[in-house]
């Protein structure tokens, strides 16, 4: 299968009119309610995905669909942003899902970084935190659902690709760097293992004990094929995700049978309600926090093109 990079970058050269924005250094990929971190973006130029031969348009609310190319940080770093982004569970294959950022390596990235919405596993870890990822546990990628499984599409690409050093200790040093520059408290920013599952179901209680006792700290379901490609592609990774919700886990279930026992014998249990996650929620977070996750990756990126 061969994919349309030639088009893609010749279309990308003729609409964006400044040479040295074709050839951006670090690139964005920015999740749901995020795509806010274009107003950053020094001369500007946004370009639609379906004017992109290969890119597909992300069916998820709250997603923007484009290519944006501006300039951030010291000496006008320049900087491709992805936003919106596309997800295997609106159907699309993991070459699609990916092709933003192997299309970022061919235009001279180096660093990307991912923010995205995610789910918090523990109580440790409250909404409105930001998670610098420093480890993956992807069920899919074990079960035949990693955008590397079939034939190599390049002599460049490694057949078993390591992922122990997935996430650059470099650029997540920047982010903390960032976070105390910014003078952000203490909690505003943690590490963790986020959990990729495939969606688009919110998990069950027994899926979020499940994910949550085998080590991962937060669940989401976008930015592990991303990673994967970039590693393949020989990109530095930084992933950040904003914390949007709690994922509910009781500590016990609602027992039914002893509702009833309990009725039958004339003394009925009150129930407390179990609360829900809903996409609206993870939104209405990512509108409160943009700002910071604005000025954070603003920040980072300063001190990347200062080194
Ligand atoms: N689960 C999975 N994906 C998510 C969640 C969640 O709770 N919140 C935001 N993305």
């Amino acid at each position: 299968m061969s994919l349309p990079y030639a088009a893609t970058l010749d279309t990308i050269s003729s609409l964006v009119p400044d040479p040295k924005l074709h050839k951006p250094r670090l690139g964005i990929v920015c999740g749901s309610g995020l795509s806010t971190l274009v107003s950053s973006l020094k001369h500007v130029v946004v370009i639609p995905y379906s004017k992109l031969e290969g890119f597909a348009e992300s069916t998820v609310p709250g997603q923007k669909s484009s290519l944006a190319f501006g300039y951030m940080g010291k000496d006008n770093y320049p900087v491709v942003a992805m936003l919106g982004r596309f997800h295997p569970y609106e159907g699309y294959k993991p070459s699609e899902v990916t092709y933003g950022i192997r299309v970022m390596k061919r235009l001279g990235v180096k660093d990307v970084i991912i923010t995205n919405a995610a789910g918090s596993l523990t109580r440790n870890i409250p909404i409105g935190t930001i998670v610098v990822v420093q480890d993956h546990l992807a069920l899919p990628n074990l079960t035949g659902m990693s955008p590397t499984f079939g034939p190599l599409t390049s002599p460049e690409y490694l057949r078993f690709l390591p992922l122990g050093d997935a996430y650059s200790p470099r650029l997540r040093r920047f982010a903390f760097l960032a976070s105390h520059d910014l003078q952000f408290p203490d909690e505003a920013l943690t590490e963790g293992v986020y959990a990729w599952v495939s969606g688009p179901a919110y998990e069950t209680p027994a899926e979020g004990r499940f994910l949550r006792n085998a080590g991962a700290h937060v669940v989401g379901m976008s930015t592990i094929p991303e990673v994967v490609a970039a590693r393949e592609e020989k990109l530095e990774v930084m992933v950040l995700s904003l914390v949007t919700n709690q994922v509910i886990i009781p500590d016990t279930y609602r027992s039914i049978k002893a509702e009833v026992e309990a009725e039958l014998a004339g003394q009925p249990i009150d129930q407390q309600e179990i609360g829900t996650v809903s996409h609206e929620e993870v939104l209405a977070v990512g509108k409160l926090k943009r700002e910071v996750m604005r000025s954070l990756v603003e920040r980072i990126i300063e001190l990347v093109s200062s080194e």
